[in-house]
């Protein structure tokens, strides 16, 4: 295995069989957002003579607290219907309760969600809006003493329901519950790279090509624009919310671009995204390389510190997806998505990061399975010298947890190779086999 091929590795999934916690039904109260009765009704048939009780910012959380404190385990399934807007009242519900469930101390706290996040047992992502609640909840079931599970069914059966409640699952990862097993993720290395490296006659971008960059002025999508107008005198349209950087526009046509020019526009703007593509029609790739980052823990988030990260990426893709549905897309060959790692590994104090991210690979995964456009993921780990945490602090940090940063030309060459391919997701991360093992990466 040569130097990039160990750096890369691939989602997978094992199987486990069910097993009884021989765990009592009456101590359990089931939570709905009051949006979602419906839902509610049909649990409530499988679950008899249990509590259910309504979300909504209606609900005070001492009132919240109040009607949770008497109970040991506390049920909290959605399944959010699709739109391309944002329910932010419902995340921020969901959020006050993470704070509430942190003050009742429950013993167990189940987060349920319906197809909202990628598998491999399941053709494409239904519910990608409740990614958010896997991601908040894989992170708060690494910030909390107690039992977080966060359980993402196949589908609402009776069967399953009753698996959620009677089950055991580890805790920490997203458990897909299906109806006769459930699967536990994990990310492997495989042979894929040097078994199709070879075979790669010539690149996925097309000289002259126009490629458009979301956060194009930031430290990943900056370096990839500086390498498409190098390597193949690209046409760049860059994004980003702050004012233009013409030194940058000039290097990059310095640089053999054939040309360059930056919007200033807030990827979640439906209205100016919309317009942007209008103005520049034919383009053959997007990437999207957009984030805020502002770590803190779940009991220190305010709706707003959430909002502000999960708007570029939940947002902005969301946005993308409407776009891109109603265009004439016979000239885009890609779209490529820059996330993280943290969609697996949900580092405590990175919660809405990590719910990001999470919701982010969701709605890629519909943009390829149900509107046909070719979607990748890239979910990278470190990088050290470039972006946003590139810093003598976070140098140190990952150097003390095993993790190395990616250099720029390894992630050049792993971005070419990938688009390569028909692989529609991977990994990045350059570790040693202690980190990857702490990190419950196989390699
Ligand atoms: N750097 C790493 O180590 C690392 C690791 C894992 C994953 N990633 C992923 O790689 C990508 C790039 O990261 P980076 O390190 O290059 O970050 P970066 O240097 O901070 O660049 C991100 C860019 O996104 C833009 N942006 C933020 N919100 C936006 C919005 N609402 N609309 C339009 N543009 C917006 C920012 O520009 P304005 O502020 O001007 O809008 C900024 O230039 C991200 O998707 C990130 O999740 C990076």
């Amino acid at each position: 295995m040569n130097a990039l091929e160990s750096m890369i590795f691939y989602p997978s999934w094992r199987k486990c069989q069910f097993r009884e916690a021989g765990f009592q039904s009456e101590g359990c109260v089931w939570l709905f957002f009051e949006s979602q009765r419906f839902l509610a009704s049909q649990v409530e048939g499988f679950i008899g003579g249990s509590q259910v009780c309504f979300l909504s910012n209606s609900v005070t959380p001492a009132q919240l607290a109040s009607r949770l404190e008497n109970f040991d385990r506390i049920v909290f399934v959605a399944e959010t219907a699709w739109s391309y807007n944002v329910n932010y009242d419902e995340i921020s519900s969901f959020l006050a309760l993470l704070k509430v469930i942190q003050q009742v101390r429950c013993t167990e706290f189940d987060i349920v969600t319906v197809r909202s996040i990628t598998c491999s047992a399941f053709r494409a992502v239904t519910h990608p809006h409740d990614g958010v609640f896997v991601g908040l909840g894989q992170t708060f079931a690494q910030e909390v003493d107690f039992s977080v599970r966060v359980l993402v069914l196949e589908r609402i059966s009776e069967k399953v329901i009753y698996w959620v409640l009677h089950g055991t699952f580890p805790s920490r990862y997203p458990i897909v519950v299906l109806d006769d097993c459930f699967l536990i993720p994990t990310l492997k290395r495989n042979a894929a790279y040097s078994r199709t490296v070879s075979h790669r006659k010539s690149s996925y971008f097309r000289t002259g090509g126009t490629y458009l960059v979301i956060g194009g002025r930031g430290g990943l999508g900056g370096m990839l624009a500086k390498y498409l107008a190098r390597q193949y005198k690209a046409n760049l349209i860059l994004i980003g919310r702050s004012p233009r950087d013409q030194k940058q526009l000039d290097n990059l046509v310095k640089n053999g671009a054939a040309s360059a020019s930056y919007e200033q526009s807030d990827v979640s703007d439906f209205e100016k995204m919309k317009a942007i593509f209008k103005r520049h029609p034919g383009i053959n790739g997007i990437v999207h390389s957009a984030l805020v980052l502002k770590d803190s823990l779940i009991c220190n988030m305010s709706d707003e510190n959430l909002q502000s990260v999960l708007s570029p990426k939940l947002c902005g893709t969301l946005n993308l997806l409407r776009i891109l549905r109603n265009m004439d897309c016979s000239q885009l060959d890609f779209v490529l998505f820059f996330s993280s790692v943290q969609s697996y590994i949900a580092n405590p104090g990175q919660a809405n990061y990590t719910a990001a991210c999470v919701s982010k690979d969701a709605l890629a995964n519909i943009l390829r399975e149900l509107y046909m456009v070719n979607s990748k993921i890239i979910n990278w780990s470190f990088w050290g010298d470039i972006g946003v945490v590139a810093s003598d602090y976070y140098r140190k940090r990952m150097s003390k947890l095993g993790i190395e940063s990616i250099k720029e030309e390894e992630g050049l060459e792993i971005i070419e190779w990938f688009l390569s391919t028909k692989i529609k997701q991977v990994t990045v991360i350059k570790a040693s086999d202690n980190a990857l093992k702490r990190l419950n990466i196989e390699g």
